[in-house]
């Protein structure tokens, strides 16, 4: 290809179009996603706002909720991320239009089968894995098409060097692949039943060696490959430690796949697996503590931007809970605190604080960054409601995660606590009304962040409206 004027290649252009639907669809999923999680947490409050309609109760909404955050919001959000960040560092157009258009339809029909078959009750029973054999087809299609595309561009790139965020990225990409496989593996019945191939602890132990890294895999290395590229982008700032972001991939990645059997702590699972998990659970704060102290250091020397930049304060406080969440699991995982976190609020307030602070406060972020780029703007619409909108969901997930600790905590104590006749002190009723103020907290909490995605909704409207004439940006050169 012939090199432009102005560091430019004559006549090349990125696919941004497939980008931009992916951005649009992320937003749209998030709003849909927290609709339903709020909905969930005025029904722990109000349990007749079910209304007696069957795919309006809890246990159906939940699976609803968790896949349309995880798999619709935080999914699509990696799509659009990692086609865009992929073209801009290996200096090529996406290797295939056709097939990044299949990946972008395909991965919105997985969604909306989803919407569909899971308030019906279809539903195969394990977390985060709850859809149906078909639907598990289609995903593994949808996906080894998206590493084609993924790693075919990054075969053809122009310079030499793969920049660190798209080695999170192939991890991700190809973690979950196999993950997804393994674990889907089922034998049919009917079209919307099947069975787990594998059987009682077998079955457990691939289940959470699944969901956990279905934590470690989609909702952080993907993240983080966003983070390495859009917290240095915004600070307009190299990253901290190139040498430290090596061994934060290396280190993260190859532990991560050990640590699954911390949710399976006091079960049939063999005593010696749970310590294993454990051990490399506890190991893993080294990593991801180095990954977040790389992310905040890019600051270094530009800390006076986070007081007039919003997208920064979103990208650096979504670190700053990512290094939370990952000191707090290391603890949880340890036995005798499990023993008294398992099955409370605890786990619920460690999953926001990773899920809304870490995940959806980077993905919301790096859109900002993102959407006036898309569209030919220079900037958002109003920066003054992407401040309010930082500090609404700030305050919302403080919120909700403080709430879900304390009423965690309380829950263990009140259940494990013993008269001195060996009867228990507290019934669970008692344990239940003493939450009930939590709960109300914490439906305030998810309230304010919802909230705050409508004003994003408003801003990004506004932001469309005025923008300049939709063209896909030319491929530069490599320097
Ligand atoms: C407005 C924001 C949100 C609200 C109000 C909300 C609310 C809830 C509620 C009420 C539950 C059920 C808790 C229980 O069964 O006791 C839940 C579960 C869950 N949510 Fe959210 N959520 C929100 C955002 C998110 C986001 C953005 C993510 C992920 C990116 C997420 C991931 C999860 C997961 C993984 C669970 C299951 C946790 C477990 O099984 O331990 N949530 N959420
Ligand atoms: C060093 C990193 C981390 C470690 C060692 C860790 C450890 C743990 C432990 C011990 C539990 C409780 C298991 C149980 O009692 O059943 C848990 C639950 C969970 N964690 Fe983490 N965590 C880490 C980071 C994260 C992050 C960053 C996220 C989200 C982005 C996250 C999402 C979850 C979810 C969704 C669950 C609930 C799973 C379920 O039972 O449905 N974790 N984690």
């Amino acid at each position: 290809m012939a090199q432009g004027t102005e560091g430019t290649l004559a006549g090349a252009t990125y696919n941004d179009r497939v980008v931009r639907q992916f951005a649009l669809m992320t937003i749209v999923w998030g709003v849909v996603g927290m609709s339903v999680g709020v909905l969930l947490a005025a029904q722990l409050i109000w349990p007749a706002l079910n209304f007696d309609v069957p795919w309006l109760t809890y246990s159906r909404l939940r699976p609803l909720h968790t896949n349309a955050v995880i798999f619709a919001f935080g999914g699509s959000a990696l799509f659009a991320s990692s086609y865009y960040i992929v073209q801009r560092t290996c200096h090529v157009r996406l290797i295939s239009d056709k097939l990044a258009g299949f990946t972008f339809w395909g991965w919105q029909l997985v969604i909306l089968l989803a919407a569909i078959t899971l308030p019906l009750g279809i539903t195969s029973g394990k977390e985060y894995a709850e859809l149906e054999w078909p639907i598990d087809i289609l995903i593994a299609i949808v996906w080894v098409v998206y590493a084609i595309v993924f790693l075919g561009t990054l075969a053809i790139r122009r310079v030499k060097h793969i920049y660190v965020a798209n080695w999170f990225f192939a991890a991700f990409i190809i973690t979950v692949a196999i993950l997804h496989i393994v674990n889907s593996a089922e034998i049919p019945v009917t079209l919307t039943k099947s069975y787990s191939v594998y059987a009682g602890t077998v079955d457990a132990m691939v289940q959470w060696w699944y969901g956990h890294n279905a934590v470690g895999f989609f909702l952080t290395a993907g993240f983080l490959g966003m983070m390495y590229y859009f917290v240095p982008k915004q600070a307009g700032r190299p990253v901290y430690s190139y040498r430290l972001s090596v061994v934060h991939f290396w280190s993260l990645i190859s532990i991560y796949m050990w640590a699954g059997p911390h949710h399976l702590h006091y079960t049939t699972l063999p005593d010696w697996a749970q310590s294993l998990g454990m051990v490399f659970s506890l190991m893993l704060l080294a990593p991801s503590w180095g990954g977040m102290i790389n992310g905040i250091m890019t600051l270094s020397g530009a800390w006076h931007k986070l007081r007039t930049d919003p997208i920064l304060k979103f990208l650096i406080v979504s670190l700053s809970f990512y290094g939370m969440s990952t000191f707090e699991g290391p603890m949880m995982s340890i036995k005798t605190v499990n023993a008294l976190s398992h099955y409370t609020d605890w786990t619920i307030g460690h999953v926001h604080s990773g899920a809304l602070g870490w995940v959806a406060m980077v993905t919301v972020g790096s859109l900002y960054v993102l959407i006036p780029r898309l569209y030919g703007r220079t900037s958002m619409w109003s920066t003054r409601l992407i401040d309010w909108h930082f500090w609404t969901t700030t305050i919302g997930i403080v919120l909700y995660i403080t709430a879900m600790w304390i009423a965690g905590v309380m829950q263990g104590l009140m259940w494990r606590a013993t008269n001195a006749d060996g009867t228990l002190t507290y019934t669970f009723v008692e344990a239940l009304q003493a939450t009930h103020p939590f709960y109300i907290v914490r439906l305030c909490g998810g309230a304010l962040v919802l909230a705050g995605m409508f004003l994003m909704i408003y801003n990004v409207r506004r932001t469309l409206q005025e923008r300049g004439p939709v063209i896909d940006q030319p491929v530069m050169a490599p320097a």
